[in-house]
């Protein structure tokens, strides 16, 4: 019985056609998704990525601005999607918290994992913003930390491909997909949907990853019951 799941998505998602800033259309399509995992009693924790606004390691790329300042600026952006994230989640009626890891009382209350637990158990979805905390740390790691701090039964990636793939199935015709692969095979492969770091904290905490195409209606409920068709799982 899944009983609480961590979800994370992408800034770049939330981009839409315009590549950049927030579709409030995908967003409400997004919170939408989310609403459907509360409404069937499951406790959800949530972490949105930055990329649409700002990329740290993109931002420090020619050395004029220096790599933690550049992720700084990114956990900054995760903190703007996560404010529309919770607007989004409140216009469809959810009790949402919003809590970030760098303290901004004025935004969000700061990350405080009792809090946050006691907030799940109340029935309210918590977005997690600010990344880590911490430069040096992607919104993927991120999710894996909060996922395994709030005690998350798995971590649903949600991205734009419908799993693990052998190789780039959008320049290989004959790329396979991997229903399953062990945490071992996923660092040995560096599969590109997920780094190293989240995927060995994930393999610390037993915490199983799935890797699932967001843009399918109606996927992110169906994993919950059981039907993995639309995704890969790293266990
Ligand atoms: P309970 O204590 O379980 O009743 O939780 P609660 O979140 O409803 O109570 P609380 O009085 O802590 O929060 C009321 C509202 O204020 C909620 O929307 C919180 O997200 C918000 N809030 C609480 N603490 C902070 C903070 O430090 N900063 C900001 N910006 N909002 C906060």
């Amino acid at each position: 019985m899944i009983k609480r799941v961590l979800v994370k998505f992408s800034g770049e998602a939330l981009a839409g056609k315009n590549g950049y800033g927030i579709d409030t259309q995908i967003l409400n399509y997004i919170a939408n998704e989310i609403k459907e995992l509360f409404d069937n009693d499951i406790e959800v924790g949530v972490v949105v990525g930055g990329g649409n606004i700002i990329r740290g390691v993109s931002a420090a790329a020619d050395g004029i601005i220096k790599r933690t300042s550049g992720d700084y600026m990114g956990m900054l952006a995760t903190v703007i999607n996560g404010v529309a994230i919770q607007e989004a989640l409140e216009h469809l009626n959810v009790d949402v918290r919003l809590q970030t890891a760098i303290e901004m009382k004025e935004i969000g209350e700061s990350f405080i994992i009792r809090k946050a637990i006691r907030h799940l158990e109340k029935g309210r979805i918590v977005v997690f913003a600010g990344g880590t905390g911490n430069p040096y740390f992607t919104t993927d790691t991120a999710a894996t930390l909060r996922a395994s701090e709030i005690g998350a039964d798995m971590i649903i990636k949600a991205t734009k491909v419908d799993g693990i793939y052998d190789k780039d199935p959008a320049k290989f015709d004959d790329a396979i997909k991997l229903s399953e692969i062990s945490y071992d095979q996923a660092l040995t492969e560096h599969i590109k949907v997920m780094d190293d770091t989240s995927i060995a904290l994930a393999k610390d905490n037993s915490l199983p990853i799935i890797v699932c195409d967001m843009f399918k209606k109606g996927n992110l409920l169906a994993i919950i019951k059981g039907d993995m068709s639309l995704c890969s799982v790293v266990k």
